[in-house]
C-alpha cells in the first residue's frame, strides 16, 4: 500500500474550544520512529479530554496549532525500528498524538489488537474509557458484590462501560444521566436512574440506600454535583473516585473532611496510572480481555461523524447532547 505525503487532519488553532478546530488537507503524514507504528486511521475516538485540551485546561496538554485527537483504531501500514510483533495489516487501537487524521503514529508497546470479529469503530473506548471505568470500580474503588455504586454520566462512553461492569460484579447501580438518556441507562442494567440536571441528587441517593449512602461513587461530573457525590457516599467506608471535572473545579477543605464528609476521596488519571503503575494497567487490560471473552463487554455502539464534522461532534459532547462513544471516520 502506498502512503501519501500529506493527509487530511483536524487542527486546533486556538485555546477557544472546538469551534477553532479546522480541517486541513496538507498535514504531513508522519514516519514511524524507533518503537512506533504508523496506522491508517479507520475510526478515531472522541473523548471529553479533547474538549479540555481545546480550552487549554488539560494539564500538560498541547499548545496550538496542534493536530487534535489522541485515540484511534486502524490498520498498521508502516513499522519503525525495534518493533516486534506488529506487522503491516495488523488492526490495532491505541493512543498517541493527532488521532483526528487519516494517519497517526502509535507507540508499538501500547498498541492493542482490535478484538477478533470487531470493527475498529466497535473497539473505541478499549484503551481509554473502559480501563478508566474498571480502574475506578476495582483497584481504586474496591467494588464488592452487594454494594451500591453511584455512576455519573452513565450514558456516556466511560459511564456505559462502568454500569455494565458494576452490574457484572454484583453491585446495585444508581445511575445519573440527562432525562433523554434514561432508557439507554436502564437497558444497560442500571437499577435506578436519576436526572443529572436536577439540583441536589444526594437526598434521592440516600433515600434509595435506606439512608446509608452509596458504597462507591464514580465522580466525573464536578461542579455542584461534586458536593452531592460526597454527601451521597456512605459515612466512614464510602469511596468517591474522582476522574472528571466536566462541570468545573470545586474545592474541599480539611474541615469538611473531618466534620461533614467522612469519606475516602481517590483521584484517578488513567495516563498517570499507565506511567506510574504499568502492572496495574496490564491487569486492567487482562481483565477487560476476560470480560470481552465472557460477553460482558460487547462490541461498542458508536455514533459516527465524518472527520470534517469533528468540531460539531465535540460541541455536542460538550453540550451533554450525546449518548455513548463518538467516532470520527476519516
Ligand atoms: N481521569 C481519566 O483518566 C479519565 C479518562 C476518561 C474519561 N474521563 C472523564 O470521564 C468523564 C466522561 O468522559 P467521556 O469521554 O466518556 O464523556 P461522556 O461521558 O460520553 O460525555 C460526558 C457526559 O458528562 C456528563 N456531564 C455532567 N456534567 C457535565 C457538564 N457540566 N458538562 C458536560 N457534560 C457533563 C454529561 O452526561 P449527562 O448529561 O447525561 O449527565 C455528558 O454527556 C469526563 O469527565 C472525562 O473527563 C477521565
Amino acid at each position: 500500500m502506498s502512503i501519501p505525503a500529506t493527509m487530511c487532519a483536524l487542527q486546533q488553532t486556538s485555546l477557544n474550544g472546538p469551534q477553532d478546530m479546522r480541517l486541513i488537507t496538507d498535514a504531513p503524514v508522519p514516519s514511524p520512529g524507533q518503537g512506533e507504528v504508523l496506522i491508517r486511521v479507520t475510526a478515531a475516538g472522541v473523548n471529553f479530554a479533547d474538549i479540555s485540551k481545546s480550552y487549554g485546561t488539560f494539564l500538560g496538554g498541547p499548545r496550538p496549532p496542534y493536530l487534535a485527537g489522541f485515540e484511534a483504531a486502524g490498520e498498521v501500514v508502516a513499522v519503525g525500528d525495534a518493533v516486534a510483533g506488529l506487522r503491516p495489516g495488523t488492526r490495532v487501537i491505541g493512543v498517541g498524538d493527532g488521532a483526528f487524521a487519516e494517519y497517526m503514529l502509535l507507540p508499538a508497546a501500547a498498541a492493542v489488537p482490535v478484538p477478533v470479529g470487531w470493527t475498529a469503530r466497535q473497539a473505541l473506548g478499549l484503551v481509554v474509557n473502559w480501563p478508566t471505568a474498571l480502574a475506578a470500580l476495582k483497584p481504586l474503588g474496591g467494588i464488592a458484590a452487594g454494594q451500591t455504586v453511584l455512576v455519573h454520566a452513565a450514558a456516556g462512553g466511560t459511564g456505559q462501560a462502568a454500569v455494565k461492569m458494576a452490574k457484572h460484579y454484583g453491585a446495585t447501580v444508581i445511575a445519573t444521566a440527562s432525562p433523554g438518556k434514561h432508557e439507554t441507562v436502564l437497558a444497560l442494567g442500571a437499577d435506578h436512574v436519576l436526572d443529572s440536571l436536577e439540583g441536589d441528587l444526594a437526598p434521592e441517593v440516600l433515600r434509595l440506600t435506606g439512608g446509608a449512602g452509596a458504597d462507591l461513587v464514580l465522580e466525573s461530573a464536578g461542579g455542584a454535583t461534586f458536593n452531592a457525590s460526597l454527601t451521597a457516599a456512605k459515612r466512614v467506608t464510602g469511596r468517591v473516585v474522582v476522574y472528571g471535572v466536566a462541570g468545573g473545579e470545586v474545592a474541599i477543605t480539611n474541615w469538611e473532611l473531618v466534620y461533614k464528609h467522612q469519606v475516602h476521596i481517590i483521584g484517578l488519571n488513567i495516563g498517570v496510572l499507565i506511567q506510574a503503575v504499568p502492572q496495574i494497567f496490564g491487569e486492567l487490560m487482562g481483565e477487560l480481555s476476560a470480560l470481552i471473552s465472557a460477553g460482558v463487554l460487547t462490541p461498542g455502539r458508536t455514533t459516527g461523524y465524518e472527520l470534517a464534522d469533528g468540531p460539531n461532534a465535540l460541541a455536542e459532547l460538550e453540550a451533554r447532547a450525546t449518548v455513548g462513544k463518538l467516532a470520527l471516520v476519516p
